[in-house]
């Protein structure tokens, strides 16, 4: 691929930008200055601007602790953004998989693998989510049954089948919830549709892959090949 391009996909700059960088002679590959931007570079050659790396990354996996407060996009004239949580990236064509409330923390897949993003937001794959709840409200053996049921939401049909684990129940109660679906505002409103408002919202688990318990909200890293080829198998079924 031409080096102007590599770079400008590595998020190095504009194309205008990078082929200025280039002839003025601030890059390298592997080592050597190299200063015409159509130069034809490997994916596996080592790039570099002003000693720094841009060599050629495909697809990009992180798994992010969304906090509450910023917005599951990928720009925002005034909001945070989830990738603005994301400053070592190196693809510029990242986007999250899936939105998440601004007011719901949690599990957020960040990527650029459209093939895999398409499986998991897929409505015929039913991808299970399990989500931490609190809710104002009494939970009961009869609400449980109601999520397994489907609920009223307001749309053409009831929810899929849900499974709902109490695990404290009085005045504010607090749950775990997982559902097959990704409506809008799914979770809040089958809450709503059996009187309790939540209060607290974060997403555990998306398909195969969990969130961190050692990641901090706003902190992220890259998936493992473990939690990768675990996404990727489920593509296969
Ligand atoms: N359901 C909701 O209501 N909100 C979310 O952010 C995710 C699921």
């Amino acid at each position: 691929m031409r080096l102007d391009k590599l770079l400008c996909d590595m998020g190095a700059g504009s194309r205008s930008q990078v082929k200025q960088m280039i002839r003025k002679g601030l890059v390298t590959v592997d080592g050597e200055p190299v200063r015409r931007p159509e130069e034809q570079v490997e994916k596996e050659q080592r790039v570099c601007v002003e000693g720094k790396s841009f060599s050629y990354v495909d697809l990009e996996y992180y798994m992010l602790y969304k906090p509450a407060g910023c917005v599951s996009a990928c720009t925002d004239k005034r909001c945070q953004t989830v990738l603005d949580l994301i400053p070592d990236r190196k693809r510029k064509d990242l986007f999250p998989v899936g939105r998440l409330d601004k007011d719901t923390e949690g599990l957020l897949l960040i990527t650029n693998d459209g093939k895999l993003a398409h499986f998991l937001l897929s409505p015929r794959r039913h991808v299970d989510k399990t989500y931490k709840v609190r809710v104002r409200g009494e939970l009961t053996k009869d609400h449980v049954e109601a999520f397994r049921e489907g609920l009223d939401i307001g749309e053409e049909r009831p929810t899929l089948p849900a499974l709902l684990k109490i695990h404290t129940s009085g005045e504010i109660s607090e749950a775990e919830v997982t559902i097959r679906e990704g409506k809008y505002h799914q979770v809040k409103r089958m809450f709503q549709a059996v009187g309790c408002e939540v209060l607290y919202l974060k997403r555990i688990s998306m398909g195969s892959l969990r969130l961190d318990e050692s990641l901090r909200p706003g902190e992220y890293r890259a998936l493992t090949k473990e939690e990768l080829l675990g996404l990727q198998k489920e593509i296969e079924v």
